[in-house]
């Protein structure tokens, strides 16, 4: 056992056979880092977990050595302070996760860009939300369709009957992807969660 929120994540994944077999994936405001080793354990082959703060990465290298995890494992996890926005995007990857999201909502649309910048053409994307919508202000801003406007497969992970912490959004590009015009400042769109198609499995 990890954690309740980390605990619940697993088991999400693996209730949806979803692996990370052989990805290199980034772990945005991975907080303890926790998560690091969750997608270690659905096969990630390394995962850098980034944050702003750093003062609770003590808690993964706690875990890991009070639970005897091997060298082999803790070397695939690098933990690094630092913001999103100034990562390298030369550094690509092959899949991208932020749990529990909780970006700064004036950075939204730089967020979502830089994300796509740093993930590979055939990279997917794992966004936990503690609701299905994510509406959190008076402005309304729904975090999917924010990111509806930048990926072309969405779909929600999740199954009938669970109590979950929160909701998965899986995002990837298809094949026949085309650039649109980002000049548009997609925040200011109404929630539309009836009008976005979400694929529930
Ligand atoms: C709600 S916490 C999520 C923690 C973790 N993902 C989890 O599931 O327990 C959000 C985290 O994102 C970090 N964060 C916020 N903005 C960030 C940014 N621009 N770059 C990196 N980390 C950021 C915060 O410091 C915080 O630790």
């Amino acid at each position: 056992m990890l954690g309740m929120f980390e605990d619940d994540i697993f088991k999400q994944f693996k209730y949806e056979n979803i692996n990370f077999k052989g990805k290199k994936c980034l772990d945005i405001g991975t907080r303890n880092g926790l998560n690091c080793l969750n997608l270690i354990n659905l096969g990630a082959k390394e995962v850098i977990g980034i944050d702003i703060d750093d003062r609770r990465f003590n808690e993964l290298y706690d875990y890991i050595n009070n639970n005897n995890i091997s060298n082999e494992i803790r070397e695939k996890i690098i933990l690094k302070k630092i913001n999103l926005l100034e990562m390298d995007e030369n550094d690509k990857f092959d899949a991208i996760t932020c749990f529990l999201w909780n970006m700064n909502y004036s950075e939204y649309n730089e967020i979502v860009l830089k994300i796509k910048l740093l993930l590979n053409e055939y990279g997917v994307i794992y966004i936990g939300l503690c609701d299905e919508c994510y509406i959190y202000d008076e402005n309304g801003v729904s975090v999917p369709k924010l990111f509806y406007n930048h990926f072309n497969e969405m779909r929600f992970i999740c199954y009938n009957n669970i109590i979950r912490c929160q909701w998965i959004l899986e995002l990837k590009f298809k094949i026949d992807y085309k650039e649109k015009d980002y000049s548009k400042n997609y925040l200011n769109l109404p929630l539309l969660k009836k009008k976005i198609k979400i694929n529930y499995i």
